[in-house]
């Protein structure tokens, strides 16, 4: 999905050439979430009276090389004490990847207003109609563009109003999700950032100390721009706005008195779609709330809204996340890299919440809420791709554990019907990013009717998070590559933790808590053991990559292990995969089996085993010559094929967490030995921010 970055400077002096590498780094931390082309915006090489774009279509390496190209004209050595440069990865939603689609949009040709725009705005054909109409000339298929031409409008209309209030007239237009950074020839220095929908957070780095954990924000209700409508005369027509000094974030104990920054008080921001942008400069951030407009002015930064929905101030909030974490080290991908990253997230999944001994189970973030959660009509799991297997991976142990009913659901899909949702429900969102749009959708819907909403998430601060009434931290670490799996992992556990801790109090089913507690305690050592096949799961993926297809068969607790095996080999190889209920053989899929079609087959000593083993048998009775993904030593079922990958014994509970394991591996092989991009899939984006 599209990436923001931008980076205000003030009285802190930097090159030209420093400016343009801080942005083409940030766009670099951004590239995972998947784009096909980048730009960035910049004041003139001689004078902030006029702004130059460089955009490219294909990788941020081209950008980086066009800009390098053209160091003469753009006056590397040239010096800023005062600058805002905006910068952008795009992914193509209205338009083909172009350089005049890609971002910053402008204005006009004179880059009086420029924007970069992460999300879509659905109501842009009724306002292009209406610029056109004012004789503005569009030159992209954007729908950002509009963006760019209606603040231009709204300028020429209200002449006096400062960067921020022209910006929340222009959103007050504007339907849909975005997250927008504005510049502008106008306010040289000055910089406005919003969002509706899509993330984005703010990083401060100051010489001085942050006296404040909290930036109070400022309510414009008396200048509502919601009255400034498309027609002409109520625009020309629009009370000119009060003005108001803004706040800042440096503020007195009790957030009362406005501290303006004295002449050598020199800060940096940054503004990102995603911390990972942000954290190698500072790990002190805002995330901002729908609707908040943060303009910074003077090297001072506010935070506005029209209505007062909402906390009366944002939180500074210190980012824990270590520049290690977002850096590739040995590993050819972060992909490689997050897969054998698992020994280590699951435990920091499992961190302080699991006492072995005693074998209690605590989840901070719901505990106050696990009375009402038991008390309640039934669970609804909701979530898109990898998160909403997570989710059928753990459906049966939270049916037997938890003895209630628990329904699971794609978001897109739950949001296309009207499901009757109740206020004795608990909806689970899980979500990697927490940004993800048909998940937030989904959210909104049960949260409106009055639902418990519990998110499951890997981003501290994202929308998901913050909108929950209470939820799991799966504390996986941050995941670059756009195929997930740690987190996968760490989604499936946290869900186990849940439901042990709804089951603590029942006496029928202590032993088997226990046995899963006890479970729980050896898995980093399992997982070890399993990325051990690595070896000889490239020797499989030697065999394979040349094939058109791969089917993935298996049940009960390996059934996800099919769905999210079949998902990676998709998205990574571009082959056709597909997760087979082995239970459904019969109807319909054994008519592909063959010998030559390949196929794994998940089988796992477990109360399906039998059944299982019936499926292996109508499989090679058709000639098919399965690849197994079996129990260390059970030779019985080895018996069957020429490849085996022996995966140590666990709780049936768990095992799901370890036969996914061979599979992230072979998706993996198989990427790279068909030369396909491994952290960014073609087409796809990390983090999925429209519907
Ligand atoms: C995208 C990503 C997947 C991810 C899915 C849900 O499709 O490519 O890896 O599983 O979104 O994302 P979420 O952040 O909500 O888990």
């Amino acid at each position: 999905m599209c990436g923001i970055f931008a980076y205000l400077n003030h009285l802190t002096p930097r090159t030209r050439k420093e400016i343009l590498d801080l942005l083409i780094k940030g766009l670099q931390r951004l590239e995972y979430r998947g784009y096909d082309s980048a730009g960035v915006g910049v004041d003139g090489p001689t004078s902030n009276a006029n702004i130059t774009l460089v955009k490219a279509t294909g990788k941020v390496k081209q950008l980086e090389e066009k800009i390098l190209e053209n160091k003469e004209f753009l006056n590397f050595d040239g010096v800023h004490t005062v600058h805002v440069g905006i910068a952008h990865t795009r992914w193509a939603t209205h338009g083909a990847p172009s350089d005049v689609n890609c971002h910053p949009q402008r204005s006009g040709e004179n880059n009086e207003f420029v924007v970069v725009h992460n999300g879509i705005i659905t109501n842009y054909k009724d306002i292009k109609q209406f610029l056109i109409s004012k004789g503005m000339m569009f030159e992209s298929e954007t729908d950002t563009e509009i963006i760019a031409k209606l603040i231009k409008l709204i300028r020429i209309q209200n002449p006096n109003d400062g960067f921020r209030q022209l910006v929340e007239k222009t959103i007050a237009q504007l339907e849909g999700a975005f997250a927008c950074v504005f510049k502008s020839t106008s306010f040289p220095g000055e910089c406005v950032a919003t969002r509706r929908g899509s993330p984005l957070l703010v990083g401060i780095k100051a010489e001085s100390a942050l006296e404040s954990d909290h930036i109070p924000v400022q309510y414009s209700l008396d200048e509502d721009p919601r009255m400034v409508k498309h027609g002409a005369s109520e625009v020309a027509g629009s009370p000119a706005p009060r003005k108001k000094t803004s706040a800042m974030f440096r503020v007195d104990a009790d957030q009362t008195e406005e501290i303006h920054p004295s002449d050598g008080d020199s800060v940096e921001y940054f503004f990102a779609s995603d911390a990972s942008a942000i954290i190698e400069h500072t790990n002190r951030v805002i995330y901002l709330e729908d609707d908040d407009v943060a303009a910074c002015k003077q090297g001072v930064l506010s935070i506005h809204r029209i209505n007062r929905e909402g906390d009366s101030s944002r939180e500074i909030t210190t980012l824990k996340m270590e520049i290690q974490q977002i850096m590739k080290g040995n590993f050819s991908s972060f992909m490689q890299k997050e897969i054998f990253e698992q020994p280590e997230s699951v435990v920091n999944t499992m961190r302080g919440r699991i006492n072995y001994e005693q074998e209690t189970v605590t989840l901070g973030g719901i505990k106050t809420y696990v009375p009402e959660i038991r008390r309640c009509r039934r669970l609804l799991m909701i979530g898109c791709g990898t998160s909403y297997h997570s989710a059928i991976a753990t459906r049966q142990l939270l049916e037997e554990l938890t003895e209630l009913p628990v329904m699971i659901d794609l978001a897109s899909d739950f949001l296309d019907r009207n499901t009757p949702i109740f206020r004795d429900d608990v909806c689970f969102f899980i979500s990697q990013s927490g940004e993800t749009a048909d998940t937030l959708g989904a959210l909104r819907y049960c949260k409106s009717r009055g639902a418990l909403i519990v998110g499951i998430t890997n981003t501290v601060g994202s929308t998901i998070c913050r909108e929950s009434h209470c939820g799991v931290h799966i504390n996986a670490g941050p995941e670059i590559g756009v195929a997930s799996t740690k987190a996968y992992t760490s989604q499936i556990l946290s869900l186990v933790l849940f439901a042990l801790v709804m089951a603590e109090d029942r006496i029928s089913l202590q032993a088997r808590r226990s046995e899963i507690i006890q479970g729980l305690r050896q898995l980093p050592d399992l997982i070890r053991k399993v990325l051990d096949l690595d070896g000889k799961v490239l020797t499989i993926a030697k065999e394979l990559y040349k094939k058109r297809s791969l089917l993935i068969m298996g049940r009960g607790f390996n059934f996800a292990t099919c769905l999210e095996g079949a998902l990676k080999v998709k998205e990574l190889t571009y082959m056709h995969s597909e997760g087979i209920q082995s239970g459904e053989l019969k109807h319909g899929p054994l008519a592909l089996v063959d010998s030559t079609v390949p196929i794994i087959m998940i089988i796992t000593r477990d109360c399906v085993f039998t059944k299982c083993m019936n499926a292996l048998q109508q499989v090679t009775a058709r000639d098919g010559r399965p690849i197994l993904i079996c129990e260390e030593g059970d030779t019985e079922t080895m018996k069957w094929s020429e490849h085996a990958l022996e995966i140590p014994r666990t709780v049936d509970a768990l095992q799901g967490i370890l036969t996914v394991i061979p599979m992230q591996l072979l998706s993996y092989h198989l990427a790279v030995l068909r030369e396909c991009n491994v952290d960014c899939p073609r087409n796809l984006a990390k983090s999925v921010t429209v519907e």
